[in-house]
């Protein structure tokens, strides 16, 4: 035996030193993992709002906070058992300051949900950020066909339709009124571009032609000198994506160019949803498609219009609805997992699926987590976006480029 081996005796008591203190190790792991299961299953829930607070889109994140906000208070304050907590960022509904305030909200707040955003620009750099970090993100808004598309990620959800979605339902409308030579008008982003080559796939299929494709950057309202270019091109009806106060701006500078009377103008319904007020006659008869409409009158969304009208003292409108649902999606993938927000696959695959009870009307989500869903012709009576037929039944965003 060599002096510097241990002798049996000595070898069984270090062993059993070494027995014990990796039985305490593990115990101590097995206890701080319980811990930390504990805290993520009952710890309160940070969710972060990064919604615009300023600039054209504001109204819209009101109503997309107010809908979401909607929906916890009905769960008593809590999902899955989880308080929830608020953080908030005013995204401005720019591009060039999305990755520095995701990051808020990240980084700095620990958030474990984010919502948001309106901003198809702002949501990618969102989507890149959820992805980066594995943080929860739901889409209450932003159509960017992208976050459903190339950057889709098993912890990234949209509550609201891919641009791609509304664009292609006006296509196939306009396209069977009959109109054969179109001119669109939108804005100069991802959103209006992607609005306009939806409507495009749709309406070119039918055999009807966009002989102008007219545009200003985001979120320019100087839309004189495209208004005397398309009374000049004498189309014969107008697509267009335009929302928020950009889109109460352009109907009442089309209706004074004297443009309503001669040339029909169309669109997402974005268009003329939550701004009728300030509208006012000048988007009377307008016709756009749109997921929702406000004279849907199922018990469901007279349950909904009904609280949301009596909680925040205004009418609902689309945004609220995606607000709300993203809170309804949430609710589900967290009741799934009892508040564990690290059994992500199990979460992905509860909200996949699920028949979402919407006041738009029973939704599901698509594999690339983008609402399957109804879209709706709605005509402009008054103060209401009436319906008035189906655009295009259980339309589903193709997903292209979405590997999951
Ligand atoms: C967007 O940027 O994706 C968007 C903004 C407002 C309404 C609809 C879409």
């Amino acid at each position: 035996m060599k002096p510097s081996q241990p002798t049996n005796t000595a070898n069984t008591r270090i062993a059993r030193t070494v027995g014990v203190s990796f039985k305490v190790a593990l115990l101590t792991a097995t206890a701080m993992a319980v811990s930390v299961a504990t805290a993520q299953n009952t710890g309160k829930l940070k969710v972060g709002l990064m919604l615009p607070a300023t600039g054209t889109f504001a109204s819209l994140g009101t109503a997309i906070e107010n809908g979401f906000k909607l929906y916890v208070q009905q769960q008593g304050g809590k999902i899955a058992g989880r308080e929830v907590e608020y953080f908030k960022v005013d995204d401005e509904s720019d591009p060039s300051k999305a990755t520095d305030n995701v990051n808020k909200l990240i980084k700095r707040d620990n958030v474990d949900v984010i919502v948001g955003t309106v901003h198809s620009g702002v949501a990618m750099a969102m989507a890149k950020a959820a992805k980066d970090s594995g943080t929860l993100l739901f889409v209450p808004n932003a159509g960017a066909d992208a976050v459903t598309g190339p950057m889709c990620a098993p912890n990234i959800f949209r509550s609201s339709f891919s641009n791609w979605q509304p664009g292609y339902a006006t296509g196939e409308v306009m396209a069977k009124k009959g109109f054969k030579k179109v001119v669109t008008i939108t804005w100069k982003y991802a959103a209006g571009d992607e609005s306009v080559k939806g409507f495009k796939e749709a309406f070119e299929k039918s055999g009807g032609q966009v002989v102008k494709e007219l545009s200003l950057p985001f979120p320019n309202v100087e839309f004189q000198a495209l208004l005397t270019e398309i009374a000049a091109t004498k189309p014969d009806a107008v697509f267009t994506f335009f929302a928020g106060g950009g889109a109460v701006k352009f109907v009442k500078d089309y209706a004074a160019a004297g443009l309503k009377k001669t040339i029909p103008l169309y669109g997402s319904g974005f268009l003329t949803d939550g701004n009728l007020e300030a509208q006012g006659a000048d988007a009377e008869g307008i016709f756009t498609a749109l997921h929702y409409a406000d004279s849907l009158e199922t018990k469901r969304d007279k349950a909904f219009r009904t609280a949301y009208a009596t909680t925040f003292k205004l009418q609902p409108d689309v945004y609220a609805v995606q607000g709300y649902d993203a809170g309804q999606m949430l609710g589900i993938g967290l009741n799934a997992v009892k508040g564990d927000l690290s059994k992500k696959a199990e979460f992905a695959a509860a909200v996949r699926a699920a028949k979402i009870d919407s006041a738009r009307g029973t939704f599901t989500v698509s594999n690339a987590h983008n609402p399957v869903q109804d879209f709706y012709l709605r005509q402009v009576v008054g103060k209401e976006n009436k319906v008035v037929g189906i655009a295009s039944k259980a339309l589903a965003d193709p997903g292209r480029g979405c590997k999951m």
